[in-house]
């Protein structure tokens, strides 16, 4: 089950290869540190100025497939929040 928050409640011990959107080892993306940083904040911007509701609540799956990534686009319905800017 995709449930990363099972690190923060401690029910799990985050160890290497456990998050590996960037590849790992010696090829390892040198962008990792400096897109970690900017994905927050962008995240961040759009979460504080829209609401996003998922259109298709099928399962979707961890595909490791070269780097992590859903197994599926995940549509969602995007809607302006009232007191954005
Ligand atoms: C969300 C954005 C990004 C993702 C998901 C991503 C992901 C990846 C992945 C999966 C690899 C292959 C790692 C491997 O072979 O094990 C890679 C390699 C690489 N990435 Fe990124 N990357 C991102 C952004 C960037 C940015 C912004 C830069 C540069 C500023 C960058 C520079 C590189 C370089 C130079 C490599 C080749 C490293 C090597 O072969 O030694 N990437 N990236």
């Amino acid at each position: 089950m995709f449930d990363p928050d099972r690190f923060s409640r401690g029910e799990a011990k985050a160890t290497l290869g456990s998050y590996f959107p960037f590849g790992l080892g010696p090829r390892m993306c040198t962008g990792a540190s400096y897109v970690t940083f900017l994905g927050i904040k962008v995240i961040a911007r759009l979460c504080s100025m829209f609401d996003f509701e998922t259109v298709n609540t099928d399962e979707v799956r961890p595909d490791s497939t070269l780097y992590l990534k859903p197994s599926r686009p995940v549509l969602c319905k995007v809607h302006k929040r009232k007191f954005s800017k």
